[in-house]
């Protein structure tokens, strides 16, 4: 798969540790930055991300910031867009199992390096179960989105 990958100064030493997994699983990385120490808006790394996934540039994409709200919301905005803010190993697991979950958020000062990166592990390698009964709410899901993108 191609990864896409994005972080704001919060989470951006957390990014490397990700990058590390991607690459073991081997997966392909596109990193969109940042590499900074300097305050940045974490709109303007979610934006480039989401898009790609959106597109099919990239097939899933991961966020970092200090808690992953930030870049969760903001990756959110982009139609065709569901991103998980995920900090425990239940959670990975079961929002690909259920949700199809096509976005990974996380936060640097809320998990540690080892518990995130099990997590980008588990969620990166669970597949979508298919269940009827998650596609039908996955379609409601997108039924939501038509709605407002028609409407604006
Ligand atoms: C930056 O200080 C912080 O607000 C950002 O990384 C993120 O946590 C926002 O949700």
């Amino acid at each position: 798969m191609k990864v896409a990958i994005g972080a704001d100064h919060g989470g951006v030493r957390l990014k490397n540790d990700i990058i590390a997994v991607i690459q073991e699983l081997g997966h392909e990385v596109i990193d969109v930055g940042c590499n900074c120490s300097d305050s940045v808006d974490y709109p303007d790394y979610a934006l480039p991300v989401a898009e790609m996934v959106a597109k099919g540039e990239a097939d899933r994409g991961i966020l970092l910031c200090g808690t992953g709200i930030g870049m969760s919301i903001a990756a959110n905005k982009v139609p065709g867009i569901r991103c998980a803010l995920v900090h425990d190993l239940f959670s990975a697991q079961a929002t690909r199992d259920h949700n199809d979950t096509n976005m990974l958020a996380m936060g640097e000062r809320v998990v540690g390096p080892g518990l995130a990166q099990e997590i980008a592990r588990v969620w990166l390698s669970t597949e979508f179960s298919q269940g009827e009964r998650h596609m039908g709410r996955l379609r409601k899901v997108s039924e939501i989105e038509q709605k407002y993108i028609s409407t604006t």
